[in-house]
């Protein structure tokens, strides 16, 4: 049970998975302990920031010892539903949406994808490293009877709203967005916007505003 029951900011919700491969590797590292200061330092915060955090999720730090990284790491799988599997579709199945369907991490962060969906009927049948494609029209009923979680928009720009709509018609309860479009979704249904095209503009932006010789404007993520 979150401690309190106190409403967690989405930037402290954004910064544990952060927290968590760090925690990861600590733990890998056989380092038992760490203190709020030298968390900081690798999260680019202060000590008083992490400690913050890090109350959010109940008290796992001690005065004067620092926080105990395995059960810290334990309590954050928990958060972060890592020892839950989650379900997932990819709607879909073009570069984006099979890459994605061959990328080994999300089964291990417990990630399960469940179905590719596309509407090309030549596709219908084909498997992508063992996941069947359906046909679009499929969609909703599937992730109705299946009660799939998170649904993977890899569709292009015109087709992204119809399908988010299929999605939380069928109680979709989350969207990740691929395509570049705002997506026009009930607020009780969270998107994440994965648009690979604005991060390269801010990073064009940065490196070309880069005093010589200065350090580059803080990431506040
Ligand atoms: P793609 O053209 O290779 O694949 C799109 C697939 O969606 C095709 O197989 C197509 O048949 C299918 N499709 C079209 N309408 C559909 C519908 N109504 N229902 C189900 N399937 C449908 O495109 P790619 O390269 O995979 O890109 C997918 C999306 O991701 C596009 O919107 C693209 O703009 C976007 N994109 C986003 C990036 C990012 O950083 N967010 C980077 C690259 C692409």
């Amino acid at each position: 049970m979150l401690k309190g029951k106190r409403k967690i900011p989405k930037v402290v919700v954004e910064r544990l998975p952060r927290y968590y491969r760090y925690f990861d590797w600590l733990e890998d590292k056989q380092v038992e302990k760490i203190s709020s200061r030298a968390l900081g330092e690798y999260m680019g915060a202060s000590a008083s920031q992490v400690r913050l955090d890090l109350s959010y999720f109940g008290d796992f730090g001690q005065q004067g010892y620092g926080y105990n990284v395995r059960k810290l790491k334990a309590e954050m799988e928990r958060i972060l539903s890592i020892n839950r599997q989650t379900s997932f579709v990819i709607v879909g199945a073009g570069n984006i949406g099979r890459a994605l369907t061959r990328y080994g991490a999300f089964k291990r962060a417990g990630f399960v994808l469940k179905g590719l969906f596309d509407v090309k009927p030549l596709l219908s049948g084909e498997k992508i490293n063992g996941v069947l494609i359906h046909p679009v029209e499929e969609l909703g009923a599937f992730v109705r009877d299946q009660g799939i979680d998170i649904g993977v928009i890899a569709v292009p720009r015109e087709a992204a709203n119809d399908i988010a709509r299929v999605l939380v018609d069928s109680g979709i309860r989350g969207i990740f967005n691929f395509a570049p479009i705002d997506l026009e979704v009930s607020s009780r249904v969270p998107v994440e916007n994965i648009h690979i095209i604005d991060k390269m503009l801010s990073l064009s932006f940065l490196i070309r505003n880069v005093p010589p010789g200065g350090e580059a404007p803080e990431d506040h993520t």
